[in-house]
């Protein structure tokens, strides 16, 4: 497939303004008091097409869901389905302010007491708070809440938190934030955790053990009734990195592994923007004896009522400004309610299925080092090939596609991860699978000056991340 970005040499709104000096009195209207009045505003004059054109022109310079397929494993970029926008985009909806009184906003209470009760349902927790406004926020605001529930039960010497090695770098990192020292066990060939590496970790010392199943290796971690035992013996607890719960959604929970608490990554699960135009939203779910450690507020229904709750004793307090992001809530719930049970267990059956279709495809191409069937994303590496996974990307993007994750779990040398989810099709799974064959093909010489077809070239990623440039 032939491809080329469109380029532009796109210039700043403010080069673009004819004055740099915005009309403050289009704005001074008389009814705003005089003190409150500004003098000067540092905003480009420029007319409505010209803000239009300038971000249709940089959006054309960008990749999006709604571009073409978008195979990163992990971070998950699910296709947002367009009657969510609409839904998100009602007046109704974004005029509420959130300081009106419950009284006036039964509707919008309705929608997150339906969502929490959706979560804890489906994840076999007891509580729920939809505050978390990204899943790395979800994992933070668990890990304030095992140190306080922690500290209730006169063990606030359990300082150490335990990551497998496969872990999404936001778990240890989280942890750490909480005021944890994190302990790194080592994963098995296979990608399951190293039991006898966690039983030598485990301690008087333990809080928690971090886990995400299936792993970042898409694979399902079977000893997991096990490692509950090893976690709970050691008087610690469990916690569930639900990044990847789009794999076991609807088939099995959280709960029934025996896990205490668990964070969501809508976006993943519930197809709601990774970022949702800011901050996204990452709700956290516990076992009843860490409800009262929940920030607040939470929703509750008193008979056909909603209000909200702020009476938890212990809470770590707030996490989010009010409720969390309303706008993410709401996909959320607009995306359950549309789908049904059915229709999300489905979601998860094809999501896994398609996972595994790309690992039976890419055997003899690429190695796969976790042997067996996939969840929802199949990690393999280009080591013997030669080919470096950074070319393969590059090689990809210039193609039109966008690439999948690379370096990600880093327990895997030159590591392609791949998340097709439940919505790629055939097509777009086996053109991935050819462009990865001809990458592999092309010589080295070639493939290190891709990508030519895109608006810009191959970027020198340490020296952009060494000497930032964040504005022009
Ligand atoms: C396994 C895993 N854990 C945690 C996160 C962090 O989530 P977020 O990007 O919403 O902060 C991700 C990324 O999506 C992930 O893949």
């Amino acid at each position: 497939m032939p491809y080329h970005q469109a380029t532009y040499d796109e210039k700043t709104l403010k080069e673009i303004g004819s004055s740099n000096t915005f009309a403050v009195e289009k704005v001074n209207k008389p009814e705003i008091p005089e003190r409150l009045r500004r003098k000067n505003i540092e905003l480009p004059d420029v007319a409505e097409y010209d803000v239009i054109r300038h971000y249709v022109h940089l959006s054309q310079m960008n990749y999006a869901v709604d571009t073409g397929f978008y195979p990163l494993g992990s971070c998950t970029m699910k296709y947002n389905p367009k009657f969510a926008d609409r839904i998100a985009n009602d007046q109704r909806f974004t005029r509420m302010h959130p300081l009106t009184s419950p009284e006036y906003s039964q509707g919008e209470l309705h929608i997150m007491y339906e969502l929490q009760e959706f979560l804890k349902a489906s994840s076999g927790m007891d509580a729920v708070s939809l505050q978390p406004l990204a899943g790395a926020q979800g994992e933070y605001t668990a890990m304030l809440i095992v140190r306080k529930y922690m500290g209730s039960i006169g063990q606030s010497n359990r300082n150490e938190i335990i990551v497998p090695d496969s872990a999404h770098g936001t778990n240890p990192a989280s942890a750490a934030m909480a005021g944890f020292q994190t302990v790194e066990i080592p994963s098995k060939q296979d990608g399951k955790v190293d039991l006898e590496a966690l039983r030598d970790a485990v301690s008087e010392n333990t809080a928690a053990f971090m886990i995400t199943n299936p792993s970042t290796l898409g694979v399902f971690e079977s000893n997991i009734l096990e490692i509950e035992k090893i976690v709970h013996g050691a008087g610690a607890l469990l916690y569930y990195d639900g990044a990847n719960f789009n794999a076991i959604l609807g088939i099995t929970s959280p709960g029934l592994m025996g896990f205490d608490m668990v964070h969501f990554n809508l976006h993943k699960t519930f197809a709601t923007p990774h970022g949702g135009g800011g901050p996204g939203a990452g709700p956290v779910a516990v076992k009843d004896k860490l409800r009262e450690f929940l920030p607040v507020p939470v929703v509750v229904k008193d008979g056909k009522k909603y209000s909200l709750y702020y009476g938890y004793k212990n809470s770590i307090g707030r996490v989010a400004g009010f409720n969390g992001s309303f706008i993410n809530i709401l996909r959320a719930w607009s995306y359950m309610k549309y789908k049904g049970d059915d229709g999300l267990t489905e979601n998860t059956r094809k999501a896994v299925l398609n996972a595994n279709y790309m690992a039976k495809r890419l055997e003899g191409i690429l190695d796969i080092p976790a042997k067996g069937i996939k969840k929802h994303e199949v990690v393999a590496s280009s080591k013997k090939t030669g080919k470096r996974a950074l070319d393969i990307a590059k090689y990809i993007i210039n193609s039109g596609v966008h690439a999948p994750t690379i370096y990600f779990p880093l327990i895997v040398p030159e590591a392609l991860m791949i998340e097709p989810t439940e919505d790629a099709s055939v097509e777009d799974m086996d053109l991935l699978v050819k462009l990865i064959r001809e990458a592999i093909e092309m010589p080295q010489e070639e493939i290190e000056k891709l990508p030519v077809n895109l608006s810009i070239g191959r970027a020198d990623e340490v020296r952009a991340a060494r000497i930032m440039k964040l504005h022009w």
